[in-house]
């Protein structure tokens, strides 16, 4: 008998769609790709990263520190200057949260902080409630550790306190309660919605969350990704300030949307229980992220370049979310509706009802044909059992392509929109 030699988890991860998404894009090379969350490519900091590295390795202790390993929980400056930034920025601070740099763990951008904690807490059957739609890519961790993956719907100014609450209440009625550990949200321009969670929703979350932690071991789970994108709209605080225990919200931050993702550096806080399980297992995994990236952005955040970069970058994007919107209200016909986001990467657009958005549906091959790719809103929904997913939706990144080729791209899959819709 021939024995399947895999894991228990390799056997129950399938192929992440993003791996599809960087084929698909790479073997059309002159598509226009509206899919690819990649950052614009023309603001990339070249020279302010240059002059970074100079300064690193012009002293040479300096340098040469810079290019041993470090350590596993990351660069004490740049901890220090992560959270330096969260107090300037956000009002946090070491009285108010209890967080030092201590509680700060550098990692390989934030995807490699988010599967670590949920590595951590999460064994097969344990309930993870994320909002409907999510981050694609988190739901393929969920499905790696075997979690129960509890959707809630998005509302217009974030996840739906209702809807968690419905499913702590159908959890104690199931007697699962105790298994809930994780609340999963992405407060700053969601991806995929662009929807930023209202200050009211942040706090009847932690309001729930403390409620319900009497009788669950559940954290909130804050991505944000995409907090220092903000083109529009009030400034809101993350829920992390409102854990003033530091002991129920765990805070995932990156680099990477921001400043440059090829630096692939992100970063979590968290609370004193969970630190030493994180180090432990990021220990195993790699005792320590890149040491040489850390110091690029240490430096690049002491020297001021780290905040230019960000306002060039957000004027950038803000320019190119217009042109995105502007071409959707030129070319798009009447059924056609979208969410206007405040910041981040993307528009969550909905084809015609009609219409199936999906990788094996009509549209789908009528856009790659012609040379305009978005990601089908069928990998942002919770894969609930006995449900059937909205199949029209499409998450449109302004991220990358030139604004010119935004407006084509716009174009092109309104082109295809409509043809399939005349069928
Ligand atoms: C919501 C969200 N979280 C986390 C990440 C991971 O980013 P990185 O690992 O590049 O920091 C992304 C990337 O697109 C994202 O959209």
């Amino acid at each position: 008998m021939k024995h399947n030699p895999l894991s228990q988890k390799a056997q129950r991860t399938g192929p992440p769609p993003i791996s599809w998404i960087m084929k698909t894009t790479l073997e059309n090379p002159d598509i226009i790709s509206l899919a690819a969350g990649f950052v614009d490519q023309e603001t990339l900091p070249t020279s302010g990263v240059l002059s970074c590295c100079r300064r690193i390795l012009e002293e040479d202790v300096r340098g040469k520190a810079a290019l041993q390993y470090g350590t596993t929980i990351g660069h004490a400056g740049l901890r220090e200057s992560i959270l330096n930034l969260l107090v300037e920025e956000e009002g946090m601070s070491q009285a108010k949260n209890k967080g030092t740099p201590d509680n700060v763990v550098v990692t390989t951008g934030s995807q490699s902080f988010l599967y670590l904690v949920t590595d951590v807490l999460v064994d097969p059957g344990d309930v993870v409630i994320i909002s409907d739609p999510s981050y694609f890519v988190y739901m393929g961790i969920l499905e790696g550790v075997g979690a129960d993956v509890r959707g809630v719907p998005m509302e217009d100014d974030g996840m739906s306190i209702d809807g968690v609450r419905r499913i702590v209440e159908q959890l104690r009625t199931e007697g699962k309660l105790e298994r809930l550990k994780l609340i999963y949200v992405i407060p700053y321009s969601q991806n995929p919605s662009g929807i930023t969670m209202s200050g009211k929703k942040r706090k009847e979350l932690f309001g729930l969350v403390q409620e319900t932690r009497k009788e669950a071991p559940v954290f909130v789970l804050e991505d944000c990704a995409y907090r220092e994108l903000r083109y529009y709209g009030e400034q809101v605080a993350p829920i992390k300030l409102l854990d003033t225990e530091n002991d129920s919200v765990i805070y995932a931050g990156t680099f990477c949307k921001p400043f440059s993702a090829g630096l692939k550096t992100g970063y979590g806080i968290l609370p004193e229980e969970l630190l030493g399980p994180v180090l432990h297992q990021k220990g195993n995994l790699d005792f320590g992220s890149s040491n040489f990236t850390q110091c690029i952005i240490d430096e690049a955040i002491r020297s001021g370049e780290y905040k230019r970069h960000r306002i060039t970058v957000c004027e950038g994007y803000k320019t190119k979310l217009k042109v995105m919107l502007d071409a959707l209200d030129e070319f798009a016909p009447a059924q056609m509706r979208w969410v206007v986001p405040q910041g981040g990467l993307y528009v969550w657009a909905a084809a015609p009802e009609s219409i199936d958005t999906g990788r094996e549906g009509e549209l789908f091959n009528n856009a790659v044909s012609k040379g305009v790719m978005y990601i089908p809103g069928e990998f942002c929904f919770c894969p609930e059992p006995g449900r059937q997913k909205p199949r029209n939706w499409m998450r449109l990144s302004f991220g990358v392509e030139s604004r010119d080729n935004l407006r084509e791209g716009i174009r092109r899959l309104v082109e295809a929109v409509e043809e399939t819709l005349a069928g």
